[in-house]
């Protein structure tokens, strides 16, 4: 018989035996009970001691706040996101003060501007927006508004508006192409603004045979791109043609 084969062995029996004791001695009481994992561990993460009180709980005490933020463009966003775990300030109000943020840095943690967020989410560049300011002296935290009705599209648009200025297109207002009621300004949401629909609007300037500017780019808008909208191959706030 080969020398390795009792070594197998014996390497074998140590592996089963240290794999039947570590069964019996780690696997807690109740691992398997009623799924696969510690049935006693919904009792032990109850038992913790709770850190979040839950808005509703604030609204007792705080209820001019709490109804001025229902109402609010910051509905979605709850009292403890801002002020921190607040159980012991719940409960012991007078011993236990809960922080304010009033620091500029902390709104930017959701309002500074980063292209992945939904668009039209409202976002600022804190650096530019009236900076050395705290926020709030322009904005109530619980019931927050632009202070005063923005004129420019790009004060919402600001990625869209800052590429267009460098972009062949710098020289086209945003509403050549978009029709917008000022009501779009005040609730963006409900009132939008038209959008080009065909590539005869595209043709208007770049056909071969529009009544334009002569130093536009000409195309046979009958030809080019075939039957797919301009748009599809030209990014319209930066259209680049190669
Ligand atoms: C039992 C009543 C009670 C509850 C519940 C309660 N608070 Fe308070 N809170 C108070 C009192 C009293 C003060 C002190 C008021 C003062 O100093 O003018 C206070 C003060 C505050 C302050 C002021 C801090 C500052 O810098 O001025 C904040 C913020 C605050 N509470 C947030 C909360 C939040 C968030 C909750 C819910 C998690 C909450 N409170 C729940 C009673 C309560
Ligand atoms: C978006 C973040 C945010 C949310 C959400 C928020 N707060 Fe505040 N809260 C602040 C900031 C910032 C201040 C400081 C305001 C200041 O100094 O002008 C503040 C101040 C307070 C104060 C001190 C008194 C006052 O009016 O200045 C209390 C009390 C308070 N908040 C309670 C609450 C409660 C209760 C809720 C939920 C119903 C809540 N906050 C939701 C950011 C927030
Ligand atoms: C946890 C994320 C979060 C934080 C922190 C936060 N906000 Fe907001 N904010 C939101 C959401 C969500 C909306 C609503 C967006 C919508 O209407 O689609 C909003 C809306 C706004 C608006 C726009 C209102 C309008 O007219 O459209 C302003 C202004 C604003 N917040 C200011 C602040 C200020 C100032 C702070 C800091 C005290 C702050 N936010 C902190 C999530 C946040
Ligand atoms: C001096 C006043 C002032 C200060 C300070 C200020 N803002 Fe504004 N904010 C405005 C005005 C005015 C608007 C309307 C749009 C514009 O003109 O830029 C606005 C608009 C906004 C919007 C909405 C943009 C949109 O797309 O709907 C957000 C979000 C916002 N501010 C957040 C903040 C945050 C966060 C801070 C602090 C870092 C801050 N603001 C500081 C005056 C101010
Ligand atoms: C107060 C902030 C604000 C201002 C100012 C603003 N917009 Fe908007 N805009 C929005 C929001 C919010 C949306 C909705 C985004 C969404 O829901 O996807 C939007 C959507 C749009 C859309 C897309 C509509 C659709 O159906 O897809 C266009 C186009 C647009 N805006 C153009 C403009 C133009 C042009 C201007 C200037 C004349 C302008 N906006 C000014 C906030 C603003
Ligand atoms: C040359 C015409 C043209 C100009 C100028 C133009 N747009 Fe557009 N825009 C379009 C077209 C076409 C679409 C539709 C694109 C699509 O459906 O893929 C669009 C889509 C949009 C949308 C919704 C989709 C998105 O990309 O978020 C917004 C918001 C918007 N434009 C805002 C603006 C603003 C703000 C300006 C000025 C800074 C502007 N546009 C200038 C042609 C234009
Ligand atoms: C109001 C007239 C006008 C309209 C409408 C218009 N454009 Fe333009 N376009 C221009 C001008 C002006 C230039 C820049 C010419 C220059 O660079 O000198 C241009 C340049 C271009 C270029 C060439 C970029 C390059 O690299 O040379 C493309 C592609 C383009 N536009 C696509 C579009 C598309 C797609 C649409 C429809 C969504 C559109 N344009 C609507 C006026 C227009
Ligand atoms: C299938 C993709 C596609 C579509 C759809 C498309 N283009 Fe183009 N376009 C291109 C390419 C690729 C070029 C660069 C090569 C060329 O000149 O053919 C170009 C070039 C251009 C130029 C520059 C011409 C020059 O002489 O410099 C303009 C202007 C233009 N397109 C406008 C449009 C307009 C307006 C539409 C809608 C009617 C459109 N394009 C649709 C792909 C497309």
């Amino acid at each position: 018989m080969p020398q390795q084969v009792p070594r197998l062995a014996v390497l074998f029996a140590v592996l089963v035996v240290g794999f039947v004791v570590a069964r019996e001695s780690l696997v807690p009481d109740t691992f398997g009970d009623v799924g696969h994992y510690r049935a006693a561990a919904v009792t032990s993460i109850a038992a913790r001691e709770k850190s979040y009180a839950g808005h509703r709980e604030c609204a007792d005490c705080h209820d001019e706040i709490a109804e001025q933020r229902l109402a609010s463009h910051h509905s979605g966003v709850a009292c403890e996101v801002c002020h921190g775990p607040g159980a012991a300030h719940s409960e012991y109000p007078d011993e236990v003060e809960l922080p304010a943020p009033r620091e500029r840095g902390f709104c930017p943690l959701c309002h500074r501007y980063d292209p992945s967020r939904p668009t039209g989410f409202p976002q600022i560049e804190p650096v530019a927006h009236n900076p050395l300011e705290p926020c709030m002296s322009c904005h109530d935290p619980h019931a927050p508004e632009p202070p005063e009705v923005p004129e420019e599209c790009g004060a919402c648009h600001g990625q869209i508006s800052r590429l267009k200025t460098v972009s062949h297109h710098v020289t086209l207002d945003c509403t050549t192409c978009h029709a917008t009621e000022e009501q779009h300004k005040i609730t963006p949401r409900l009132v939008r603004p038209g959008k080009p629909v065909d590539r005869g609007f595209c043709g208007t300037c770049h056909d071969e045979d529009a009544d334009s500017q002569a130093d536009i780019p000409r195309i046979d808008l009958a030809t080019h791109g075939e039957d797919y909208q301009c748009w599809q191959c030209h990014y319209p706030h930066y259209p680049e043609t190669g």
